[in-house]
């Protein structure tokens, strides 16, 4: 797949095979494409050439709701004002998933503690 911002070419033609259950690492300086790359997978950016595809289907024009995928930022990003247990819950509450409470708690209550403290800024 590929990517330009204006003059700018991101991505220039990458080619990944990525095997269910694989761990990859994408290692590079900064600015070498790493998370515009991942932003491409996860479809928070779109594809100006190439094809995505996920379990064989074709993605590219599907939502990021619709990829199944996940996505860590760089940054700290969790919502301070809400308690640990309502910063796991909040994207599984999302109506695209369609999760009931009950499952939402096994998810996010599970190793123990009640996940009721707040994060550390
Ligand atoms: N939204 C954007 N608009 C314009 N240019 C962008 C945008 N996002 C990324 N770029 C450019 O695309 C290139 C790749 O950036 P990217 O953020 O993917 O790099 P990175 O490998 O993740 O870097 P870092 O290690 O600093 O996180 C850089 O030249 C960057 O300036
Ligand atoms: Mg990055």
């Amino acid at each position: 797949m590929s990517k330009t911002f204006g003059d700018n070419e991101a991505i220039k033609g990458i080619s990944l095979d990525i095997l269910d259950g694989e761990f990859v690492v994408l290692l590079g300086p900064t600015g070498a494409g790493k998370t515009t790359t991942l932003r491409l997978i996860a479809g928070l950016e779109k594809a100006d050439g190439g094809n995505i595809l996920i379990g064989g289907e074709r993605v590219n024009d599907l939502p990021p709701s619709a990829r199944d995928t996940a996505f860590v930022f760089q940054q700290y990003s969790l919502y301070p004002h809400l308690t640990v247990y309502e910063n796991l819950a909040f994207p599984l509450q999302s109506p695209a998933r369609k999760m009931d409470k009950a499952a939402i708690d096994r998810r996010c209550a599970r190793d123990g503690g009640d996940g009721a403290h707040r994060p550390q800024a």
